[in-house]
């Protein structure tokens, strides 16, 4: 089995070959296709369906309260977990990088501009997203199909975050379009939101191939633009669906069942982590659990936790 280095360096390979900075070498070869979200770690027990769609407390959230500024207390140590500590991609420097991408950059083998994070301070969210779409600071550029930056009501006190795209979002251009995505849909109207009434978003802006996990070195690239993003839209109240979003957004390394429980903070933002709805499709004893998750978030919402 390929080592995280190895897998790297296939991507910058396959990268540069898509550039025509490199003639031959090898390809990446797909290890097929990795199901999205977490593995199941439920408790097996019998669990109610999520209710249907239109099920729960109908029509639109709340009459928005007052908004935590964006820039309030930092609980998070990183996006992609603590910089400078000795991680299964090796040890990261303050950037981000791992050794490896550093030599790499250093070598000139990779997009220069992804040392140093763009500034974005200035994009409104449109101009983001055109910034997004010509976006080349990590390999997956070469790979995607078009970027998927994000959906729903801007101005929503609830931000949905998945992991990245997937096969359907990549073609379309808009998050959870696939399979997880029509149960999310429902996940959301069982407690009273509509996707429309809400904003959706993914921790990656680029589909992985094979739909394999965000490495560290994309999920750090990618992270200027999610935060600028949340900076932007200021929601009350964030929804992290499955680990890895969890930990990109909250930096820990902790198991999906510690994230799940209580809230969390990024940037001042609540947080709120549930199951991937791919989790739910591929186990559905574990819907009872989310179930609750959803009734939890929910109050937090209103205001009533
Ligand atoms: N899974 C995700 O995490 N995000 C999507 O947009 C689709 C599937």
């Amino acid at each position: 089995m390929k080592t995280a280095d190895g897998r790297i360096r296939d991507a910058m390979r396959r990268y540069l070959i898509s550039r025509g900075a490199l003639a031959g070498g090898v390809l990446y070869r797909a290890r097929g296709p990795l199901p999205r979200g977490e593995a199941p770690d439920g408790t097996g027990s019998r669990a109610p369906a999520m209710p249907a769609a239109g099920a729960g407390d109908p029509g639109e959230p709340a009459a928005p309260g007052v908004r935590p500024a964006a820039t309030g207390t930092v609980v998070r140590t990183s996006p992609a977990g603590p910089r400078g500590a000795a991680c299964a991609h090796g040890a990261q420097d303050r950037a981000g990088f791992t050794r490896d991408t550093r030599s790499s950059l250093q070598a000139g083998l990779f997009e220069p501009g992804a040392a140093a994070p763009p500034d974005l301070s200035a994009l409104d969210l449109e101009g983001l997203r055109a910034e997004v779409a010509r976006c080349t600071r990590c390999p997956l550029s070469a790979t995607r199909t078009t970027t998927v930056f994000g959906d729903g009501d801007p101005r929503s006190r609830i931000v949905f975050i998945g992991e990245a795209p997937g096969r359907e979002e990549d073609l379309q251009g808009v998050p959870f379009v696939g399979r997880a995505g029509k149960l999310l849909d429902k996940m959301l109207a069982a407690v009273g939101f509509d996707r429309s009434g809400v904003y959706i978003a993914n921790i990656l802006k680029c589909r992985p191939p094979g739909n394999r996990d965000p490495n560290e070195e994309e999920t750090a690239a990618c992270e200027p633009y999610l935060a600028r993003q949340l900076e932007l839209i200021e929601p009350a109240v964030i929804c992290a669906l499955g680990r890895v979003a969890g930990q990109a957004l909250l930096g820990a390394g902790a198991p999906l069942k510690t994230l799940r429980e209580g809230t969390h903070r990024y940037n001042g933002i609540r947080v709120m982590v549930t199951y991937h709805p791919a989790a739910l499709l591929r186990n559905p004893n574990l819907k009872r659990d989310a179930w609750e998750d959803m009734k939890a978030l929910r109050k937090v919402y209103d205001g009533t936790a």
